[in-house]
Formats: C-alpha cells, sequence, structure tokens
C-alpha cells in the first residue's frame, strides 16, 4: 500500500512539473486529489485496514496528499503570474486608436473655448496667468479690496459663506466664502511678485443668484498691471486692443464712470457692437437686437487701482520693496467669460452652456 501510495505521489509530481497552464493544473488537481482520486480512497479506507496498518499507511497518504497540495498551490502562483504577463502583453489596449466604429472626436466646452481665447490674447499683450483659490478669506474677498463693512455683497443672501466646524470661531476677516469675484488675487499676486507686474487670473467664481442671466457659479477673467507712469489711457489700449481681437478690427471701446471700491476712477467699459456696426440700427432699418439700438455693449468693469488696496499689501521678502503708492500705478478689469461668450454666440440664455445638452454644445466649434 506504501508503495503505491509513493508511486502515486511520484506520478502525481511529475504530471504537475509538466503542467503549462493553471487549466491544466486544475485537471490535475482534480485527477490525484478530487473526491474521486485514488489518495483520497485510500485515506477515507485507512480506518478499515488491519491495525497494525494503519498508522503507517494514514500517516504516509496524509503525508502524500499535503505534499501534493503544496506542489500544486506553488505552481498555480507561479503560473497566475505569468499568465497575467502574458495576458498584459496579448490583450493590450490601445486606448489612443478610434475605435470601432471610430467615435466622432469632441470639442471643447464652449466655455473652455471662451477662456482659452481670452488668455491667448492676453498672453499675446504680455501678461502672464496665474490662478488662485476659490475658497477664499473675507480679507482677501472684500476687506483688502475697500469694501465698506456694510457693502452689500458681504450679505449672506448674496454670498455662500463656507461654514466652520462648531468649535472655532473665526475672527470676522477669516471667516471663508466662496470667492464672489477672481479680484482678490490682485491682492495675492502683489504679495507673490514685485512690480511690475503684468498677470491674468481666469476661474470660477460664486453668488446667489440663478436666472437667464445669472447662474450661482460662473467665470471670470481678472488683469492686472502694476508699473510706473501707467495710465487710464493704458487701460483704454489694453482694452481697445483685446476688443478687436475678439469681436473684430472695427470695433471701439468707451469708458463710463461707475464704481468699484478697489479702483479709483472705475469705469464700465462698453465695446461697439458687432451686430450692428455701433450704429444701433440694422440694414433694414429694424432695432439691433444685441445692442438693443445702443450701438454699444457693456463687456467688462476696470480702473486704476485705488492707493488703499497697496495699503493691504504688506512687503515681503518675495514682493520686495512692495507697493509703494507714490511709486507705483496700475489698472485693472474683471470681465465675465460667460458675458463675453454670450455675446459672441449670440447665446440668449445663460443656463444653456451649463445644462450638458449636446445639441447646444455641438454648435460651437
Ligand atoms: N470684481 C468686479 C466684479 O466682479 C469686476 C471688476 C471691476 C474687477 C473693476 C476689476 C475692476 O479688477 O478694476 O463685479
Amino acid at each position: 500500500m506504501i508503495d503505491r501510495i509513493q508511486a502515486l505521489q511520484g506520478e502525481a509530481q511529475g504530471a504537475i512539473a509538466a503542467a503549462s497552464t493553471s487549466a491544466e493544473l486544475e485537471e490535475l488537481r482534480v485527477r490525484y486529489l478530487g473526491r474521486k482520486a485514488e489518495l483520497p480512497q485510500i485515506l477515507r479506507g485507512v480506518a478499515s485496514l488491519a491495525p497494525e496498518e494503519r498508522g503507517a499507511v494514514g500517516k504516509a497518504a496524509n503525508q502524500a496528499r499535503q505534499a501534493l497540495e503544496a506542489l500544486i498551490q506553488a505552481r498555480t502562483e507561479e503560473m497566475a503570474v505569468g499568465e497575467l504577463e502574458q495576458s498584459l502583453l496579448t490583450d493590450r489596449v490601445d486606448v489612443t486608436l478610434p475605435g470601432t466604429p471610430p467615435q466622432p472626436i469632441g470639442r471643447l466646452h464652449v466655455l473652455s473655448a471662451t477662456r482659452r481665447e481670452l488668455e491667448d490674447i492676453f498672453l499675446g499683450l504680455g501678461f502672464t496667468i496665474m490662478e488662485g483659490p476659490e475658497i477664499e478669506t473675507v480679507h482677501y474677498n472684500f476687506d483688502a479690496l475697500n469694501h465698506s463693512p456694510t457693502h452689500p455683497a458681504r450679505a449672506r443672501s448674496d454670498t455662500f459663506y463656507v461654514a466652520q466646524d462648531g468649535a472655532s470661531v473665526l475672527a470676522p476677516q477669516d471667516e471663508l466664502v466662496l470667492r464672489t469675484h477672481t479680484s482678490p488675487m490682485q491682492v495675492r499676486a502683489m504679495e507673490a511678485h514685485p512690480p511690475p507686474l503684468y498677470v491674468v487670473i481666469p476661474g470660477r467664481v460664486y453668488r446667489r443668484d440663478l436666472d437667464a442671466t445669472h447662474t450661482p457659479q460662473f467665470h471670470q477673467i481678472e488683469g492686472l498691471a502694476v508699473d510706473e507712469d501707467i495710465t487710464l489711457a493704458d487701460l483704454k489700449g489694453t482694452l481697445l486692443s483685446f476688443a478687436k481681437a475678439i469681436f473684430g478690427d472695427e470695433r471701439d471701446v468707451r469708458l463710463r464712470p461707475h464704481f468699484f471700491p478697489f479702483t479709483e476712477p472705475s469705469v464700465e467699459v462698453d465695446v461697439s457692437c458687432f451686430h450692428c456696426g455701433g450704429k444701433g440700427f440694422l440694414k433694414d432699418g429694424s432695432r439691433c437686437y444685441l445692442c438693443k439700438g445702443e450701438g454699444w455693449l457693456e463687456i467688462l468693469g476696470a480702473g486704476e487701482v485705488d492707493p488703499n488696496v497697496y495699503s493691504h499689501v504688506p512687503t515681503t521678502a518675495a514682493n520686495a520693496p512692495g507697493y509703494d503708492p507714490e511709486k507705483v500705478q496700475g489698472f485693472a478689469w474683471g470681465l465675465g467669460v460667460e458675458r463675453i461668450a454670450m455675446l459672441k454666440h449670440g447665446i440668449p440664455d445663460l443656463r444653456l452652456p451649463y445644462e450638458n445638452d449636446i445639441r447646444f454644445l455641438e454648435q460651437f466649434s
């Protein structure tokens, strides 16, 4: 009996060693260790052997079974690694292939495309691009931008405040908001770099608003130029180049007095209407629907940086020698990416770009 066990073990070991796939191994496991296989049957029959044989046969059969199980286990693991490597090689998928059938190539979302176009224009004018946090402190969003303590934009009905964990009570200037404009980056940019500074800051901004011309999240591009001898004429020249680049070479811009807390003087900037050529009416004599007969379209807010803003820019090693309002002047603007896209493409409702309707999005290449 013991001889038979040894013979079986030898035969099985040879077969296991020669197996070349995990399927073959499984077959061998069934053949030598399965319920109907000879070795397990010998084990089951030990109880009916003569008492003097039981010990030796039981021990030999058990050892043989354990040895074969261990061998199969080891070979299986070895093969799994090899087979995985093999399948990684042969089943390799080239995710850059167009697919079958080829899928139409997608396109940039109209707002991304507009943002990139605007960025390119300002890069061409010598500005660099910076980005900043969307969760902002009250200090940068309002205080450092010269907002009065009672400015309406500070109200919780207008601005999203970020809830604090109950334990910590923050000082008012450290409270957190979803930034309501990209302007807080003006002070952050000046803290990080000495003058001269020419930067644009694209990004998302948030306000508690929702109708055909307002969404709770939208995009702005802030611009800031600080140097010596900067005047409003530099602002106008920069924005005229921008308006021509985006709306056509024949465009003109005009500045209207306005108020922003962080610029003095402040202006709203209009571009001459590109639909009626600034006339206010169309060839057939009807009123231009785009500018509503005005001949001008409002595109952004801007102004000369208020000297008070520089006083909120501490001098640090990063921006030494700092921003001395006696030495530097600057201009800034903030434009809405959605507004530019709506004007340029005649989009009637600001909510449309946010609805993910492919029929709408496919219209813009
Ligand atoms: N931050 C203003 C807003 O969101 C826009 C703005 C106006 C930005 C004038 C400026 C500026 O930089 O000079 O309404």
